[in-house]
């Protein structure tokens, strides 16, 4: 096959010289994928600048945030985990660096006049040619508008300036995390409590807040997330898979090809009775042609994460009626979820209301498919809730409560499921048969989008892509995700 190696018309030839090293992809590395004033695919200075004056819009002058970034990980020996920053701190500043601290102060009434200090890791030649770039202490303030900057390697003078700086405001708000550096977590603490400042306020349900409420920019991102992972489902469903593993490095490979950075978490890709455990995740079974698979799985875009479930016969044709029934009755409860979402505003609905009545409409599809005691065991063959926020975490912003009224920009799954034991309470036909379907959508006054809607869930439409293959227009190897 000849593979397209243009993208929006650019042809790449010769390299040309980049002007900046940095710690992090950045328009001035990486043109192709950021646009001229961002600081992350899809998300401008502006927009960061926009948040840290929204988070100390409500609190008092004189008050104070502090966020430590995550370190990274090691799997064993020298081996380390793929970075992941701390959420929160992302979403503030962009920023992308381990060992991190960024400092928010708020010493006027005017929002606009925040002040932004963080603590980076220094350039140093050598540490830079084993392990990568840093942006350094000049480019934070260059390129991520720190109004003051000072390197994490000497501690001496960066605890003197912490010192400082929670000494000359009010309220410090500060979530002590001992995962993270022990050492600068403690002397934060002890710099609270020697200036008398108390113990510290709580940090995270304030960023969650804000969290919640997705952005037009962030909800473009999900989308586009949401697109090339749903096109790369369709994909999936019209080829034959023999092994999990192959599908799931398969579906991996077209998340990334089509645009996406990587997995938004590791894929379930589950047949036949591995599909029972819901979070079923080694992979690594063979599949017959007797069962369906169920796969959960989706790729993250700029941090944002898409979140979907299909389920799919694995030889393009249904096992047995009992699989389609099974199939069409998780498929009715969906569909009546999302037409809940429709009113969910307008009804002052929760993510608990939501649930309840996915769990009422499981239970009517139950009893219709003649299982006994149907109103008693809906809640075993459908453990799980109906869905949850979603955004730079795929559980987003668990600090918000399920039970408060849903509102315009929160982007939350709707994914409910059932799965049947091999136990001889259940009708035998339906009996170790997993299902579940999930979308994500954004609320919206007079409804909601869907921002997963390519991947095929009608039992039409997926025997169609199974027996007929897709149409779905899919580039491969993708130059700007988000351009075009
Ligand atoms: N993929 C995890 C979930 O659906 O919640
Ligand atoms: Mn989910
Ligand atoms: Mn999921």
């Amino acid at each position: 096959m000849l593979r397209r190696y243009l993208s929006n018309g650019a042809k790449f030839v010769n390299r040309p010289k980049v002007q900046w090293n940095l710690g992090q992809r950045l328009h001035e590395n990486r043109p192709f994928l950021l646009q001229p004033g961002e600081l992350t695919p899809g998300i401008t200075a502006a927009e960061y600048y926009q948040r840290r004056a929204e988070l100390v819009r409500n609190l008092p002058v004189g008050s104070c945030l502090i966020i430590l970034a995550n370190q990274i990980k090691f799997a064993s020996g020298a081996v380390f985990y793929p970075f992941q920053q701390d959420n929160d701190l992302f979403y503030l500043t962009g920023w992308n660096e381990p060992d991190s601290i960024m400092v928010l102060e708020k010493p006027s009434e005017n929002i606009e006049d925040h002040e932004l200090t963080m603590f980076v890791p220094p350039k140093n030649e050598f540490k830079e040619k084993w392990e990568g770039f840093r942006t350094g202490v000049d480019a934070v303030k260059e390129f991520f508008n720190a109004d003051h900057s000072y390197s994490v390697d000497n501690s001496m003078s960066m605890v003197n300036e912490l010192a400082k700086i929670i000494k000359r405001n009010k309220d410090i708000y500060f979530d002590p995390d001992s995962n993270k550096n022990s050492k600068i977590n403690s002397n934060i603490l002890n710099l609270i409590k020697e200036t008398n400042k108390g113990t510290p306020k709580k940090l995270k349900s304030l960023v969650a807040d804000l969290r919640k409420v997705k952005s037009e920019s962030e909800i473009r991102l999900m989308r586009r997330a949401g697109q090339i992972s749903g096109r790369s489902y369709n994909i999936a469903m019209a080829q034959r898979f023999r092994n999990e593993r192959t599908l799931h490095t398969f579906l991996e490979h077209k998340f990334i090809s089509g645009g996406c950075d990587k997995s938004a978490y590791i894929p379930v890709v589950a047949t036949g009775p591995n599909a029972l455990c819901i979070h079923y995740t080694s992979n690594d079974d063979v599949m017959y042609d007797d069962e369906m698979v169920l796969v959960d799985a989706a790729g993250a875009l700029g941090g944002y994460c898409s979140d979907i479930s299909r389920t799919w016969p694995v030889a393009g044709k249904w096992p047995s009626s009992a699989h389609k029934d099974l199939y069409e009755a998780v498929l009715n409860v969906q569909r009546e979820s999302l037409k809940n979402c429709k009113k969910a505003l307008e009804n002052n609905m929760s993510l608990h209301d939501l649930h309840e009545a996915s769990v009422k409409l499981t239970k009517q599809e139950l009893k219709n498919l003649n299982f006994s005691k149907a109103t008693e065991i809906a809640e075993k063959l459908y453990p799980h809730y109906i869905g949850h926020n979603l955004g730079l975490d795929v559980h987003d912003v668990p600090e918000v409560s399920r039970f408060n009224p849903l509102v315009e920009g929160q982007v939350i799954t709707i994914e409910p499921g059932l799965y049947i034991p091999d136990s001889p309470e259940y009708p035998a036909e339906f009996r170790n048969i997993g299902i579940r379907i999930e979308d994500d959508v954004v609320l919206k006054k007079d409804g909601y989008i869907n921002l997963t809607v390519e991947a095929v869930k009608e039992i039409k439409d997926i025997e169609n892509v199974m027996q007929n293959g897709t149409t779905t227009d899919f580039e491969d190897d993708v130059v700007s995700p988000l351009q075009g």
